[in-house]
């Protein structure tokens, strides 16, 4: 095999829709599934509402809105990704889940197609060892939300074959992503940079006695950083960046890895973020 034409997706949630949106819109025959009718119903919606939305804001046409649509099917059963060329899985986070997902997945699918896992903080090698062949997995990493963000990192394990790495990276190009190569180590490049420099904007607050808004003035003006931390993390999700902190913290070990007990705090507190309209800011 060596073109990729059609693929699955995997969990239609935040994630999972957002990459078969960036499937769609790029071209692909792209199927969706999810657990149930309503779920994959949802997550349909939630494609349509983003794509909408585009139209609306001038960014594509009603027409291009339209036939990126039809390039979407859904199913509730893993055998109806059996034709795909890539799958990207994007489930919760959860290594039982995804091995069983992934042996399935290896079962259905004739061995040329390329299963990829969207997992922040797992090994992709421990999710690959669920299947007959390993070399076939990788791990395509994509960044939320998923349409706007243009990184994906292309993770290799140590059976990774190069053909399975080289068309993951030319597809997500394809699909007018920004993709780059990594060793599956935890964290991969990003997050194992971005979450204990976060933590340590979060540690600082309470150190150099600093308020949200400061912190995040001191970043964009200093750093000239993008957005602030305090922000950033509202934007991830308090729950979200916490459970990647103890993951790679229980990986790596650094104690600047472990979440902040602050963090821990509004966790407790339900103070998730944006999500939430509670975090380090009101929404
Ligand atoms: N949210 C982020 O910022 C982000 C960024 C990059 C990667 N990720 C990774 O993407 C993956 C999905 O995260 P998300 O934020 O989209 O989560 P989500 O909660 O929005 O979606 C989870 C998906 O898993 C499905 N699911 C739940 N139980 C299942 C089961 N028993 N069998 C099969 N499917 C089941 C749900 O139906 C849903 O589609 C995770 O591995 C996460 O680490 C998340």
């Amino acid at each position: 095999m060596n073109e990729i034409r059609k693929v699955g997706v995997v969990g239609l949630g935040t994630m999972g829709a957002g990459i078969a949106q960036v499937s769609v819109q790029a071209g692909f025959e792209t199927v969706g599934r999810e657990v149930s009718e309503e779920l994959a119903e949802r997550g349909r919606a939630t494609i349509e509402r983003y794509l909408t939305r585009g139209v609306e804001k001038g960014r594509l046409l009603q027409e291009e809105r339209d036939t990126a649509l039809r390039r979407l099917t859904l199913t509730t059963e893993l055998s109806g990704l059996a034709d795909c060329d890539l799958v990207i899985e994007a489930v919760l986070e959860e290594l039982e889940l995804k091995r069983e997902v992934f042996a399935e997945l290896d079962r259905l699918t004739v061995p040329g197609t390329i299963l990829a896992t969207n997992t922040s903080a797992l090994s992709v090698s421990e999710i690959a060892a669920a299947a007959q062949h390993p070399e076939r997995v990788v791990g395509m990493h994509f960044f939320n939300p998923a349409p706007v963000l243009p990184l994906v990192e292309i993770v290799r394990t140590s059976q990774s074959s190069d053909e399975a790495v080289n068309l993951a990276y030319h597809w997500a190009e394809r699909a007018g992503k920004q993709p780059v190569r990594c060793n599956d180590t935890p964290g991969f490049i990003v997050n194992r940079i971005l979450i204990p420099l976060l933590n340590d904007c979060v540690r600082a607050l309470d150190e150099a006695d600093v308020r949200p808004e400061d912190m995040d003035k001191a970043m964009t003006n200093g750093a000239g950083w993008p957005i602030g931390p305090c922000a950033l993390i509202d934007l991830i999700g308090i729950d979200v960046h916490v459970h990647a902190s103890e993951a790679l913290h229980g990986k790596l070990g650094e104690a600047r890895m472990a979440p902040p007990e602050r963090l821990v705090h509004m966790q407790h507190e339900g103070k998730l973020g944006r999500k939430t309209g509670a975090g380090f800011y009101t929404y």
